[in-house]
């Protein structure tokens, strides 16, 4: 089978590609090792920048993110028994962010996709890329015990932080990993409970980083800092709200049944360059962001966003320029979105062995930050995201 594009993961950035391309008259085939019940039933935060949701209303899939997401103008950064509220719509002349979770993000672009005959192949296996530096790079996978290729134009690496396609690349040259790992995770529940707050708290605390956020008027997320090895176990129910209270310092925390407890990894990663020969990769199986920006979802749809016209433009007239320019054009925005996770991870969280400086240094950014407006113009303005031109 002969496609102008063949895509690799059903994921925000593979999907959101193909329905952009279907927009501009470009064919694609997406496939994904996932069933999908898997991709859609699999539980992920979500919170859209301005941009995002502005795409996904310019490209006929917005209905949904636009009735059921909740619109957030504000959020609240708490330190020293105090709550300091950055207001995105004052500091950023309107804009401001969706809390939308990714899986029905990815459930808007899967019905979309498939009511415009969009070709999607869910559940494949023994995935092979090859060619990619030729003229007609395959796909080769399993389907239904049928081994299929597709013979591609320009191949998307669109599979994630346990990606394959980018080690396409290769390494030392041209591919060049940049890593940071922290000393530190993010433990995650979710709780059958009213919320607590109407944005999301962002909360310093000697004892370490605590975030209140929701999923609806009925499911909250919670989040606490533990030690990368901390194991779900070792956080009974009662010692969660115990800390989560302790951490929030004076918030109020709404309780309820637990029902899910999880470890989240938590690192930065940047591959440089984001394609090689006819192949372009695009959100996390190019870069990994921590959580604490909210970054990850929109810097997937603001890769394939350049992505999508570059490919347009090389099947339209035939040139390559912009498709050469895609890790220029797209990397700027991933260092923006690094700098601001790590800014706000290193501002928020407790660092092993950190001494009375070290404590005392950040609250003093914490004071700065929320006592100047241009600090807190410079947190909205990157937490609502840039526009995407
Ligand atoms: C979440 O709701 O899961 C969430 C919200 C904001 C973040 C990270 C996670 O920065």
């Amino acid at each position: 089978m002969q496609i102008q594009v063949g895509i690799v993961g059903a994921g925000p950035a593979g999907l959101m590609l193909s329905h952009l391309l279907h927009q501009h008259g470009v064919d694609s085939v997406v496939i994904d090792t996932r069933s999908r019940e898997e991709i859609e039933g699999t539980i992920r935060a979500g919170v859209l920048e301005q941009s995002s949701v502005d795409l996904m209303t310019e490209t006929g899939v917005g209905d949904r993110v636009r009735q059921l997401g909740m619109v957030h103008e504000g959020i609240e950064l708490r330190f020293c028994g105090r709550g300091h509220r950055i207001d995105f719509t004052d500091l950023t002349g309107g804009r401001g962010v969706t809390i939308y979770p990714q899986h029905e993000v990815l459930k808007d672009l899967i019905a979309k996709r498939l009511a415009d005959g969009g070709d999607i192949r869910f559940g494949v296996s023994g995935v092979q890329v090859k060619g990619i530096t030729g003229d007609a790079p395959t796909i080769g996978f399993t389907q239904d015990g049928v081994e299929q290729e597709l013979t591609c134009g320009l191949v998307a690496g669109c599979d994630g932080s346990r990606t394959m396609t980018r080690y396409l690349i290769p390494s030392p040259e041209p591919r060049q990993d940049h890593f940071r790992q922290y000393p530190f995770a993010w433990f995650g529940i979710l709780a059958e409970a009213p919320r607590s707050s109407d944005e999301l708290i962002y909360a310093h605390h000697r004892n370490g980083f605590a975030l209140i956020s929701t999923r609806s008027a009925t499911v909250q997320r919670h989040y606490l800092q533990v030690e990368p090895n901390d194991n779900v176990h070792d956080w009974s129910d009662d010692r969660i709200w115990q800390e989560l209270r302790t951490r929030v310092d004076g918030a109020e925390i709404k309780e309820g049944p637990i029902f899910s407890k999880s470890v989240l990894p938590f690192r930065s990663f940047v591959c440089e360059p984001m394609q090689h020969g006819r192949l372009f990769l695009a959100g996390d199986a190019a870069h990994t962001v921590p959580p604490t920006g909210a970054k990850g979802m929109n810097l997937a749809i603001a890769d394939v966003h350049v992505l999508s016209r570059a490919m347009t433009r090389f099947f339209a007239a035939g040139v390559r320029t912009a498709l050469d320019a895609y890790t220029d054009t797209a990397l700027p925005r991933v260092w923006r979105a690094q700098h601001f996770s790590w800014w706000m991870t290193s501002m928020l969280h407790r660092m092993p062995e950190a001494s009375g400086f070290d404590l005392n240094r950040q609250i003093a950014e914490l004071d700065t930050v929320t006592r100047s407006r241009a600090g807190r113009t410079l947190l909205a303005e990157n937490y609502v995201g840039t526009p995407f031109d």
